[in-house]
């Protein structure tokens, strides 16, 4: 599958889904569906990084996800400790700069004394951001940030006239990279299951029948060569074709000529 150099998406969200499917098809227990997952993680990174994104957020485990079963629950943490152990030297050789949003107060010591120290060595790192929604929803993002912006006001900081879209979303953590230009899903399902609610307003979507362990490289390319063939028009109107823009571009430093409706 051939990707284009220019026109790469900056920022990448994959809902990896289809763990516990991949390994009921083979009569194995979830968890086992979980390690695949896991590996599929550590390969999609990489390719993310070779292909010169600039963000990619993965949605590793939701605020919905506490109510699992313990044993998986348990699974998942140990998971994600190894795998934060073991990409330590990938993450800070290559200039990936390791970042986390949610609620992160949630989570196990086991997985914060690893989280915390890799965040902070490699946050000046600039090649890539690496972020890790954890404990996340986006409603519950939407939601802090909305009591934040509360607060402003009855502390007389802000007008309510100031509560604007541009402050919310300042202060959405997830969105520090950018809107997403691209989400992944995984697993057959088309929904977008409480991942980066405010920032996909323009996000183009695409959903892959292929379980979350099998996927990798290959089936990266094929969502941004997906991308890549689409108009975004951003509310505009389009141009028949032409190569795309839009806000997005404009974050990003290029010049962009409008077509108001
Ligand atoms: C959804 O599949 C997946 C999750 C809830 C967890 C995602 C976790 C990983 C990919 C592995 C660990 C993460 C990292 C970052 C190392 P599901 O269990 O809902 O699958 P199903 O829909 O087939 O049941």
């Amino acid at each position: 599958m051939l990707v284009e150099a220019k026109n790469l998406p900056s920022h990448v969200g994959i809902i990896m889904d289809g763990n516990g499917r991949w390994a009921q098809l083979r009569g194995a227990p979830r968890v086992q569906g979980h390690r695949e997952g896991s590996k599929a993680v550590r390969n999609t990174v990489r390719a993310a990084r070779r292909l010169g994104l600039k963000a990619l957020t993965l949605y590793a485990f939701s605020e919905q996800n506490w109510a699992r079963p313990g044993d998986e629950v348990d699974a998942l943490m140990e998971l994600l400790r190894e795998f934060l152990v073991g990409e330590r030297d990938e993450i800070v050789d290559n200039g990936i700069r390791l970042s986390a949003v949610g609620n992160l107060g949630r989570l196990p010591t086991l997985v914060r004394a690893v989280l915390d120290p890799l965040r902070r060595e490699s946050e000046k790192n600039d090649q890539m951001t690496l972020t890790l929604a954890l404990s996340y929803g986006g409603r519950e993002e939407i939601a802090t940030a909305a009591r934040e912006l509360a607060r402003q006001v009855a502390a007389g900081k802000r007008k309510p006239e100031e509560v604007t879209e541009e402050a919310l979303h300042s202060l959405m953590p997830s969105l520090a990279v950018g809107d997403p230009d691209l989400v992944i899903r995984t697993g057959g399902e088309r929904r977008i299951s409480n991942f980066l609610l405010y920032g996909l307003a323009y996000a183009e979507l695409y959903f892959a029948d292929v379980l979350w362990p099998d996927f990798g490289s290959p089936e990266l390319h094929e969502a941004i060569a997906s991308y890549q063939q689409r108009e975004r028009r951003f509310g505009l109107v389009g141009k028949g074709g032409l190569p795309t823009s839009g806000p997005g571009d404009e974050r990003r430093g290029a010049s962009v000529t409008r077509i108001a409706i």
